[in-house]
């Protein structure tokens, strides 16, 4: 089976949480996407759900799929948020932002009551920090927030490159909200909280794609079947 099967599949599972009269957030993300074409089938049939996007590219298909779409500012809280993630470990801590939408995404699930990451089973990981985390900065000042990162990184223990992310054309690729991003080659991340904390104390940083404490639940879909971390419902 491949991966995009075993995403599909990990989709198709959280969409059994979906109950009428839900207001949900979308994910960002291949295994996101998969999520909103089966609820937009849903919606096509009659299902009543209220969404909120988490990026500009899911706006497009949730649209596109008429599913009827909100803002934070008309409704600010959700049931539910079901996302991807590019790495999590077995206490639910995630990095996310692969796809640059970490901002909007950590916004969404925290105005959710519960965040549902849904991903196949290689995304799971003992220590964070195989994948580089990304890192969203105002591109004012780079180069002082730079190296401002990289202070907070070795003071948490932690060692590795810092790059600025492009688009495939070479461009500096400039998020949804209209910032930078900074990828932390960093390979393990012994003291995610520690590292959080610092990060978040920096002025040029927006935000980072670890989500702690935030996740409720992951399903993770392998070729043996589903694995369910967290509660479900
Ligand atoms: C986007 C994200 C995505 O959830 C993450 O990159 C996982 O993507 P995919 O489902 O394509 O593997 O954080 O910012």
């Amino acid at each position: 089976m491949s991966a995009d099967d075993l995403k599909k599949q990990a989709a198709a599972r959280a969409l059994e949480l979906v109950r009428p009269g839900m207001r949900l957030g979308l994910g960002t993300g291949s295994t996101a996407k998969h999520f909103v074409d089966l609820l937009g089938a849903r919606v096509a049939q009659g299902l009543e759900v209220l969404c909120v996007a988490t990026s500009e590219v899911t706006q497009a298909q949730a649209e596109a799929l008429a599913i009827p779409m909100s803002t934070l500012d008309e409704t600010p809280e959700l049931d539910l948020t079901v996302d991807g993630a590019d790495e999590l470990d077995r206490e639910l801590r995630l990095i996310k932002g692969g796809g640059a939408a970490l901002l909007r995404e950590k916004i969404v699930a925290t105005a959710s009551r519960r965040m549902v990451v849904i991903a196949d089973d290689s995304k799971l990981v003992e220590t964070l920090g195989r994948y580089p985390l990304p890192i969203e900065v105002v591109p004012f000042g780079l180069e002082v927030t730079r190296r401002a990162v990289a202070a907070a990184i070795a003071a948490s223990g932690a060692a590795g490159e810092l790059t600025l992310r492009t688009r495939p054309d070479g461009s500096t690729l400039v998020t949804d909200g209209g910032h930078y991003i900074l990828d932390a080659h960093l390979g393990r991340i012994e003291k995610p909280e520690a590292l959080g904390t610092a990060l978040n104390l920096i002025p040029g940083v927006v935000e980072h794609g670890l989500f702690l404490g935030i996740a409720a639940c992951a399903i993770l879909a392998s070729s043996n079947g589903l694995v369910v971390l967290g509660t479900i419902e």
